[in-house]
């Protein structure tokens, strides 16, 4: 499998939670390693530009308030098929149908709070990573 990288973000809830170290855990013990990582509080406008493929969408403007409500950690994750073993250990959007033992299942209260973002594809990964770090802030092996 290829060696890709990811972009994760530990969102307000769950730094609200003291979640980030139980979160990175499981990360690095499915085999991904942190590469990047910085603890920012977004502006809205940071937000909306993050989720601008969104904006048509009817809660984005609530997703953009949530998300800047309070500090997040952004992170760049590596490793083999970091992408979906990412969105699987994430598990599903809302945290009513993530399967046990998911972050989401584990960690999240709601489909807006709902614990952790993860790039759903190799471009949006490539964009997402640049959208928070420069070359210089990566740390590859
Ligand atoms: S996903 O995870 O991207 O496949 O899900 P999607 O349904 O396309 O949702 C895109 C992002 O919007 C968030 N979301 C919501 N926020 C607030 N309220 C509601 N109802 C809602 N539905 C979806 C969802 O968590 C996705 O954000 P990220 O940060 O990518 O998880």
């Amino acid at each position: 499998m290829a060696v890709e990288r990811t972009l994760s973000i530990i969102k307000p809830d769950a730094v609200q939670k003291n979640a980030v170290g139980a979160i990175l855990g499981r990360f690095e013990a499915a085999g991904l390693r942190v590469v990047a990582s910085k603890m920012l509080h977004l502006s809205q406008e940071d937000a909306g530009g993050f989720y601008a493929v969104h904006k048509a969408r009817p809660f984005y403007g609530e997703l953009c308030a949530f998300m800047s409500s309070g500090p997040v950690l952004v992170s760049a994750l590596e490793g083999e098929g970091a992408i979906l073993k990412n969105r699987d250990l994430m598990g599903a959007t809302n945290p009513k149908d993530a399967a046990p033992g998911t972050i989401r299942a584990d960690f999240a209260d709601s489909i807006d709070a709902n614990a952790v973002h993860g790039s759903d594809s190799a471009e949006t990964a490539a964009w997402e990573i640049s959208y928070f770090f420069s070359q210089r802030e990566i740390f590859s092996r």
